[in-house]
């Protein structure tokens, strides 16, 4: 089975990740988590290129073609050989992140994205994609110090939750919107009951 966890900064996407890791991991299952950018070394690179504030100059398709040069290094590094080996594969965000960032926060072609991304990923979808939903105001309240992306303010990050909520209503069988006010066992317990109804129809 392989899942995916997005959402915009501050929705507790980390901590639910965590959360859900641990619980599948008692159910006696082999769990491998990836983030994105990163996870491989050529990611981790690509993550300090991206995210680190070094005011080189960097348009919105070189930013989208960076986040799919790391996403294909590690389709092929850590999350095709851990599904071949059975194992569950989470990932801390995935192509989806490109198309609502990019496309819908950054104005690239969102048909255009879900393309390049199947070249990247060699058609690897996730069997779902789990996007955790609030209010930016309570989205913001959770959130530290502001990396690259994040320092674009209010009008973009609304226009990446209003992105995350098209693509959940265009894909309603690939994405699973999730509302992420409450406690972290509330939220976690929502999650949970999408697990387990995925595990149940055998698409693992
Ligand atoms: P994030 O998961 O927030 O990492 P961390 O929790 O360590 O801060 O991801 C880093 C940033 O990268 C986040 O602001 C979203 C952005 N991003 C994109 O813009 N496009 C993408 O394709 C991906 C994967 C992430």
């Amino acid at each position: 089975m392989f899942l995916s966890l997005d959402g915009i900064d501050g929705v507790g996407k980390s901590t639910q990740l965590q959360l859900l890791v641990k619980k599948l991991q008692h159910q006696g299952h082999e769990v491998v988590t990836c983030r994105e950018p990163g996870s491989t070394p050529l990611g981790e690179a690509i993550r300090e290129l991206l995210l680190n504030d070094w005011n080189t100059p960097m348009n919105i398709v070189s930013e989208m073609l960076l986040y799919m040069t790391s996403r294909a290094q590690l389709v092929q590094e850590v999350i095709r050989p851990a599904l071949a080996e059975g194992k569950i594969v989470i990932a801390d965000r995935y192509l989806l992140a490109s198309v609502v960032y990019q496309g819908y926060g950054g104005g690239v072609d969102t048909e255009a994205i879900w393309n390049v991304g199947r070249v990247a990923t060699g058609d690897l979808l996730p069997d779902r994609t789990i996007v955790l939903d609030l209010p930016l105001n309570e989205a913001a309240n959770r959130l530290g110090k502001p990396d690259r992306i994040e320092a674009r303010g209010d009008d973009y990050r609304e226009a990446l939750r209003a992105g995350f909520t098209a693509e959940a209503e265009r894909h309603p069988e690939q994405i699973e919107l999730i509302d992420a006010r409450g406690t972290e066992e509330d939220v976690a317990t929502r999650i949970w009951n999408v697990v387990e109804q995925i595990m149940e129809s055998g698409t693992s």
